[in-house]
C-alpha cells in the first residue's frame, strides 16, 4: 500500500500467518519489529499506552509521517511476531487515502514495514515495488508517494522522547510541538531501534560521500545549482537545493542510477539542517558495507 512516506507491505497485524508473509517477502530478521498502522488515534489506543506527552504529538501530526514507539497494551490484538516479541509497539496513522480506506476496510491495524526486500533501497512508487518483488505482491498503485522518506520513529516515555530515526518530521518540528528535546538513542541504551542497521538502504552500486569530483566510470547523484561536472550518468536530488524535493527525490534516483552500470554513485554534500538530517542518515547507511 502506499502511505505519504513511502509503499509499505500490509498485513492484518492480529493475523500471524499473514505477518510471517511479511517476513519471508522481505527476508526480514525477525527480531526487527513491524510497524503497526492505524486509522486513527482511537485504533492506535487499542495497541499502544499513551501518556500526556505522546497525547500531545498524536494530537499534532497524526495523520501523518510520525511513528511513536509507546508501551504494548496487555493483550493487544497482535500477533507477537509483530513487535519481536517487545514489550513497546511502534504505532503509526497514516494520512494517505489509499491506506486510510484499506485499514479502515480491513477494521483492524495493518503491520508494514517499508515494502522492499530487507537491507534494500525503500520502495517510493509502484514500480518500484513490484520491480523488488518481481511481481508476486499485488501493489495499490498510489503513484510516487508524497515525502519520499520514512517516518520518524520517537520513542515517547512519560517525560522523555528518544529519537530512533530521523525521517519526514524534523526534529525541530517534533521539539516544538512537544516543549522538550529529543535525546539520542545512544544516551539511552534500554530504547533503541533494532532496524536501525548500519548498513541499510543500499542499492547494488558502491556509494561515494562527499564527493567533490566525479571519477571516470562513476555516476553523480548532484544536489544544488551547482552540480560536479561528470561526463556519465547524473541526477540531481534538487537543482534549487530543497530538501524536500531532494528526499522525495532521494530513493527514486538512487534506484535510477543503480541502474547504469556505474562503477560507483558520487554522492555530492547535503547540508544537515532540517530534513538533510533523514536524507544524510540514509545516505550513511546506503554507503556502509
Ligand atoms: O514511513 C514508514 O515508517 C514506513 C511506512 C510503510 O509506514 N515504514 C517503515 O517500516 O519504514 P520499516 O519496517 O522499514 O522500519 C520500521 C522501523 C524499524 O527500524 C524497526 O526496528 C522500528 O521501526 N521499530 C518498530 N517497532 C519498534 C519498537 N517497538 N521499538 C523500536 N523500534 C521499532
Ligand atoms: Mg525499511
Amino acid at each position: 500500500m502506499p502511505t505519504e512516506t513511502v509503499y509499505g507491505l500490509a498485513a492484518d497485524a492480529g493475523n500471524t500467518e499473514a505477518v510471517l508473509g511479511i517476513y519471508e517477502a522481505k527476508g526480514r530478521p525477525r527480531f526487527n519489529p513491524l510497524i503497526v498502522h492505524c486509522a486513527d488515534r482511537a485504533m492506535a489506543g487499542t495497541v499502544g499506552e499513551f501518556t500526556p506527552l505522546s497525547e500531545r504529538l498524536a494530537a499534532e501530526f497524526w495523520p501523518g509521517p510520525l511513528t511513536l514507539v509507546l508501551p504494548l497494551v496487555a493483550n493487544a490484538p497482535l500477533a507477537a511476531l509483530v513487535t519481536a516479541g517487545l514489550s513497546t509497539v511502534g504505532v503509526r496513522v497514516p494520512a494517505h487515502p489509499l491506506a486510510q480506506a484499506l485499514i479502515r476496510k480491513v477494521g483492524r491495524p495493518l503491520a508494514a514495514p517499508s515494502a522492499n526486500p530487507s537491507g534494500r533501497l525503500t520502495a517510493t512508487t509502484a514500480e518500484a515495488v513490484r520491480e523488488a518483488f518481481g511481481g508476486r505482491i499485488p501493489v495499490l498503485d498510489g503513484g510516487r508517494t508524497e515525502s519520499g522518506i520514512e517516518s520518524t520513529i520517537v520513542a515517547a516515555g512519560t517525560h522523555a522522547l528518544v529519537m530512533l530515526r530521523p525521517g519526514a518530521i524534523t526534529r525541530a518540528e517534533i521539539e516544538a510541538a512537544a516543549g522538550v528535546a529529543l535525546v539520542d538513542p545512544t544516551a539511552n541504551a534500554k530504547i533503541s531501534s533494532p532496524g536501525q542497521l548500519r548498513s541499510h538502504y543500499a542499492p547494488n552500486t558502491p556509494l561515494r560521500l562527499n564527493a567533490r569530483s566525479v571519477r571516470e566510470g562513476e555516476a553523480l547523484l548532484a544536489f544544488g545549482p551547482r552540480p560536479l561536472a561528470s561526463d556519465g550518468p547524473a541526477l540531481n536530488l534538487s537543482v534549487t537545493g530543497n530538501l524536500r524535493e531532494a528526499a522525495r527525490n532521494l530513493f527514486s534516483h538512487l534506484g535510477e542510477l543503480d541502474k547504469t552500470g556505474a562503477t560507483a554513485i558520487a554522492v555530492m554534500p547535503v547540508p544537515f539542517s532540517g530534513l538533510g538530517e533523514a536524507i544524510n542518515d540514509r545516505l550513511k547507511r546506503a554507503a556502509a558495507t
